[in-house]
């Protein structure tokens, strides 16, 4: 082996290096759906507040509503937004529809807020009126609007799906695509192979195991079958029914002769509560089900037919939703209650067991300290050099190159420096004044490395990405500092 080293030519080892770290850089994220159908949840600004105490850096909304848009503006969270099966005629009638839509509903909030998916449709088989004619074209439309943009590379365009697009899930390598469907999902798969979006899919063990108690385990459907079942063409061997569905797709995939089209699973979880009848809908299962779907998901385990093969998970939901119809589990599948303590504890590091009621959004002060946009340039700087100076505020995260120097603004440079000296005094009103250009906000102005001090982690966390910004929160989303040392690692070996 290191005889082969000596003798391979420079170029042969940075392939090599390029190949080895690729391989390292690939990671699964997990993600969170905020569901809104309900009457008693909390403002935008205040979720905002919450998926950032608990790391969460992925979210899925089903609409793209204004005030969601612009909560989310300079968290760092990345959105998937959608367009609903209502709106699909529009969107499928005109390109100048999905182009005014861009313009004044998306754009305008674009990149303060990130977003990086699309839903045009969800789960449109399920869809009582018989939308699937008009999500191909109105696919094509929003692709388009974006192309003008020239975003289409980086917010990708798809669909969502019910596993009933299946006729045949098992064995996973029988896996096959229900015939009847083929008239919109054969240019879907087209257009998804040919854009590099994924073909994404909502997977309900819960439901599977519901509706067939006597041939489904409770513990297949919860992650911990201690037995295997067989596919019996490949000999591979099944302990979760997530796992087996999984392939399924790929399998019905593979089936058409689309190899390279990734799987997004844009909805799964499990219910705390239900129905008399619904047995295994208990805080207990539902913490069972995510918390060994995170830890399989963030292993980059793979399924036994694509081991290793990366997988990006959203969690349904991020609160109970108390207006959805149906059974008392359709309105309990939420991790936080409208008041937003949690309903069981989760760790989303997939690392043990840590509870999260301790990390909620009441137990931190929640006030954060920036500058106004009102003050006068004079008073601004005065105040800065004050706070960096004689206010012994550690100024070294808003230096060139460092993580808060961009925006390279007085007021970005400010704010940082005007937090930082508010949260080492104690967080109290007068902390914040700086001769009436401080105001203090509710909202974490925390934005992608830059860590904005909080009350009581007093350490200079923005020059360390791995670093926590709250000190009470134990659900860590470590994926992305990895991903992004991963990508200069990358980047410096090309040279
Ligand atoms: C839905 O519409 C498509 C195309 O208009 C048609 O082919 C299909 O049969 C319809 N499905 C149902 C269930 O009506
Ligand atoms: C259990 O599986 C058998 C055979 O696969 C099937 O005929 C039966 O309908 C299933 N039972 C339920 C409750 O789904
Ligand atoms: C995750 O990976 C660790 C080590 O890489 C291993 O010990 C653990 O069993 C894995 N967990 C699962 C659920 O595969
Ligand atoms: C969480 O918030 C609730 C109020 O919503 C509060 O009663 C409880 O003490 C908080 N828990 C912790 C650990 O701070
Ligand atoms: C923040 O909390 C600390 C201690 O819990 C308290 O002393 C301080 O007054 C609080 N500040 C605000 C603005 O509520
Ligand atoms: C925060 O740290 C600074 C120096 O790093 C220290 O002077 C200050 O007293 C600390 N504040 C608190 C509240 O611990
Ligand atoms: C930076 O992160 C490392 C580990 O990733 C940790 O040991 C260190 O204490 C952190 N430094 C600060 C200032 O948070
Ligand atoms: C990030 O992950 C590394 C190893 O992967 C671990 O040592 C470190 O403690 C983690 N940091 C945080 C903040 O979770």
């Amino acid at each position: 082996m290191a005889k082969g080293f000596v003798f391979a030519t420079p170029v042969v080892v940075l392939i090599l290096l390029l190949l080895f770290y690729a391989e390292l850089c690939r990671a699964s994220t997990i993600g969170v759906c905020y569901g809104r159908n309900a009457d008693d949840l909390p403002t935008p600004d205040k979720v905002a507040q919450l998926v950032q105490l608990h790391k969460i850096k992925y979210l899925r909304i089903y609409d793209s509503n204004i005030q969601v848009l612009k909560a989310f503006a300079n968290t760092g969270v990345e959105l998937m937004i959608g367009i609903p099966n209502s709106d699909l005629l529009p969107f499928s009638q005109f390109q100048a529809n999905a182009d005014t839509w861009l313009k004044n509903s998306i754009l305008p909030y674009y990149p303060a807020t990130k977003i990086t998916y699309i839903t045009v449709g969800a789960e449109i088989t399920e869809n009582p009126s018989n939308v699937s004619a008009l999500v191909i074209p109105a696919m094509q439309n929003v692709h388009t609007a974006l192309k003008k943009a020239g975003l289409h590379k980086k917010i990708k365009v798809s669909s969502t799906h019910s596993l009933r697009v299946l006729s045949r899930s098992f064995p996973p390598s029988a896996g096959a695509f229900d015939p009847k469907y083929a008239f919109f999902l054969k240019p879907m798969l087209e257009f998804l192979a040919e854009n590099e979006s994924p073909f994404m899919v909502d997977i309900y063990p819960y439901y599977a195991y519901r509706d067939s108690p006597t041939n489904v385990s409770l513990d297949y459907a919860l992650f911990q079958s201690s037995s295997e079942v067989i596919d019996p063409n490949t000999g591979l061997l099944y302990t979760s029914m997530f796992d087996a569905q999984i392939d399924a797709l790929y399998f019905a995939l593979m089936a058409l002769n689309f190899r390279t089209i990734k799987i997004m699973v844009t909805e799964t979880g499990w219910p705390s509560k239900g129905s008399p009848k619904e047995t295994a809908a208990t805080p207990d299962n539902a913490q069972t089900y995510n918390s060994n779907l995170i830890r399989h998901v963030i292993n980059d385990t793979g399924t036994p037919g694509k081991p290793g093969e990366e997988l990006d998970v959203y969690i349904f939901s991020l609160f109970n939703e108390n207006r959805k119809p149906g059974l008392e589990s359709e309105r309990n599948w939420g991790l936080f209650y409208p008041d937003q303590t949690s309903v069981y504890s989760l760790d989303f590091s997939g690392r043990g067991a840590v509870d999260i009621t301790q990390a909620n959004i009441t137990s931190s002060n929640g006030t954060w300290c920036i500058a106004s946009s009102t003050a006068s340039e004079l008073d601004l700087q005065n105040a800065l050099d004050w706070a960096c100076g004689p206010g012994n505020v550690d100024c070294s995260a808003i230096q060139p190159s460092q993580a808060c120097y961009q925006p390279d603004t007085l007021l970005s440079h400010a704010s940082y420096a005007f937090n930082s000296y508010y949260q080492q005094t104690g967080a109290t009103d007068v902390a914040c004044s700086f001769g009436g250009t401080g105001v203090k906000t509710n909202k974490n102005p925390s934005y992608d490395n830059c860590l904005y001090m909080t009350f009581g982690s007093n350490t200079s966390a923005a020059n360390n990405v791995t670093a926590s910004p709250s000190s009470s929160s134990s659900i860590e989303f470590n994926i992305t500092a990895w991903i992004s040392g991963c990508l200069v690692v990358v980047f410096l070996s090309l040279f």
